[in-house]
């Protein structure tokens, strides 16, 4: 639980996601429009509202996995040491593999989990994300499809948690300070 009282300011709205997402499955779509082998890896927890609309409005073939891996855990401060929690349950060697982040940030996590995607084998591997906050990058990626970049600030909403808390707004907002612990 959140120990210091804060205020969440909307910084993209409900209706700027989904037109947002709609243009993303666009190229998704035309990227995989040959396969019919394509999984659609979400990483827990941060992505499971972002993937449950992209795969509705994806309208391909798919199959959806789930992967769970460390990050900030309760704290405002990504840990850096990434540790798969829990891993997908079927095979991608010879797949195509699209995996769903919620956001990049130093870019440790999305890195670790394509590395490991990768030393299995699989026929084409790409990556989605829905926010991008490329001036805190310390790994030189950035995702095959992104949805926002945004400004160096702790966001919540729209899946992603402080803490655990926020998943469930509609809209990405960010979290702002008003007093003491
Ligand atoms: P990275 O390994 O530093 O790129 O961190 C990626 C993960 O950190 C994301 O999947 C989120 O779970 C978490 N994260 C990064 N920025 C924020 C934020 O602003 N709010 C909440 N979680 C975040």
């Amino acid at each position: 639980m959140p120990t210091r009282p804060y205020v969440i300011d909307e910084m993209i709205s409900a209706k700027s996601i989904a037109a947002r997402i709609e243009h993303m499955c666009h190229d998704i779509r035309a990227e995989f429009s040959d396969t019919d082998k394509l999984i659609v890896v979400g990483l827990l927890r941060g992505s499971f509202v972002f993937i449950a609309d992209l795969v509705r409005e994806l309208d391909l073939p798919i199959e959806v996995d789930f992967l769970e891996a460390s990050s900030y855990g309760d704290g405002m401060e990504s840990s850096r040491e990434v540790r798969i929690l829990k891993d997908l349950r079927g095979a991608i060697e010879g797949r195509d593999v699209l995996v769903v982040e919620d956001i990049v940030d130093t870019g440790h996590t999305l890195h670790h989990v394509t590395s490991l995607l990768r030393s299995r084998g699989p026929a084409r591997l790409k990556t989605a994300a829905l926010l991008d906050k490329p001036t805190r990058r310390e790994v030189d990626l950035r995702a095959d499809f992104t949805g926002f970049d945004i400004p160096d600030e702790f966001v919540v909403g729209y899946g992603i948690d402080f803490a655990q808390r926020n998943r469930n707004l509609p809209f990405i907002g960010k979290v702002r300070f008003t007093g003491d612990a």
